[in-house]
C-alpha cells in the first residue's frame, strides 16, 4: 500500500514578540492509505500545529508535506486549505446552533447538485445512525450525537484524509471509548485514512493502526500499539505507555465510584 501523507523533515514555529518560537523541528511521519494514524503526546507538544500544517493554516519553515503525491505545502509554495481535500474535525467541533443535524450535514456541500447532495447526507445520517435525529438541532441532541454529527459533517465532501484533533475530548470516559471504537469502524468501512491527535492513551489505542509518541516537538517511536507495549524504542516511551495506562484505569475506577454513589 502507498503513503497517502508524508510529512518530510517538517518545522513549525511562531511568531511571537520575543521571535520566533520554535514547535517542531524535522519531524518525519508517513500514513498509509486507509489507516487511522494518532499523535499522542502532553499538552503544548504540538500535536494541534502539526494538524493545522497539514490543513494548511500553518506555513513550513522547512521540509514539506506530501499529500496523494503531490506536494501541498513547502516554505515557498501552499496550496489553499480548501483545494487539499482534507477534512477536519476540531476539538471545538462547534455544530452550527441554527441548522438541523441534516443542514449541519450538508453543509460543506452546498455546490452540490440536490439530489447528489440528499443522497450524500442520506448515506451519512445511516452511517453515523442518526436517521432518527436528523431533523433535531444540536442542542436537542446529546453530546456523544452532536460529536458524530461533526464527523458526518467533516466526511462529507469525500476529502482524501481527515484530521481529528481531540474529537472526544468533551466526553466522559466510557462514552469516548465507545465512541473511539464506532470512529473507528466508520473510518474502516468507509476505506477513509485517518489522523486523531489526542492526549488520552486509552483512545489512541482504540482507534489506531500506528501511533506516533510525541516529546517536545518531535515523534519519539511512530509503531503499532502492539509495538509500542512490547517494544517501546526508548525509556521515554516505555514510561509515557505504562503512566497513561495507569492513569486511565484510575479514571475509570473514579467514575465508576461517583456512579456508585
Ligand atoms: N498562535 C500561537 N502563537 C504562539 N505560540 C503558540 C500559538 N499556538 C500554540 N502555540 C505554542 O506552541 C506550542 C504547541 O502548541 P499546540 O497547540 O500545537 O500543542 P498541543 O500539543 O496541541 O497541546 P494540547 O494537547 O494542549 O492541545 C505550545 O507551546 C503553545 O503554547
Ligand atoms: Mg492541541
Amino acid at each position: 500500500m502507498s503513503d497517502l501523507l508524508e510529512l518530510e523533515h517538517i518545522s513549525l514555529a511562531y511568531d511571537t514578540p520575543e521571535g520566533p518560537l520554535p514547535v517542531v523541528t524535522g519531524l518525519d511521519l508517513s500514513l498509509q492509505r486507509g489507516h487511522i494514524g494518532c499523535l499522542l503526546g502532553a499538552s503544548g507538544c504540538g500535536k494541534t500545529t502539526i494538524l493545522r500544517a497539514i490543513a494548511g493554516f500553518e506555513p513550513l519553515r522547512a521540509g514539506r508535506i506530501c499529500l496523494g503525491g503531490r506536494v501541498i505545502s513547502a516554505p515557498d509554495k501552499a496550496i489553499e486549505p480548501q483545494d487539499r481535500h482534507v477534512g477536519m474535525m476540531f476539538q471545538d467541533y462547534a455544530l452550527f446552533p441554527h441548522l438541523s443535524v441534516e443542514g449541519n450535514i450538508a453543509f460543506g456541500l452546498r455546490r452540490w447538485e440536490k439530489p447528489r447532495r440528499q443522497a450524500r447526507v442520506q448515506a451519512l445520517l445511516e452511517l453515523v445512525g442518526l436517521q432518527d435525529t436528523r431533523q433535531r438541532f444540536p442542542h436537542e441532541i446529546s453530546g456523544g450525537q452532536q460529536q458524530r454529527v461533526a464527523l458526518a459533517r467533516a466526511l462529507a465532501p469525500e476529502p482524501e484524509l481527515l484530521l481529528l484533533d481531540e474529537p472526544f475530548s468533551n466526553l466522559d470516559v466510557d462514552t469516548r471509548e465507545r465512541l473511539a471504537f464506532e470512529v473507528r469502524d466508520i473510518l474502516k468501512k468507509t476505506g477513509h485514512t485517518a489522523l486523531l491527535v489526542t492526549h488520552n492513551q486509552a483512545e489512541a489505542f482504540a482507534i489506531a493502526d500506528r501511533i506516533g509518541v510525541m516529546h517536545c516537538g518531535s515523534i519519539v517511536q511512530w509503531d503499532t500499539p502492539y509495538a509500542l507495549h512490547h517494544a517501546p524504542a526508548t525509556p521515554f516511551v516505555a514510561d509515557f505507555v505504562k503512566r497513561e495506562a495507569l492513569m486511565a484505569q484510575r479514571a475509570r475506577a473514579y467514575q465508576r465510584g461517583l456512579a456508585a454513589e
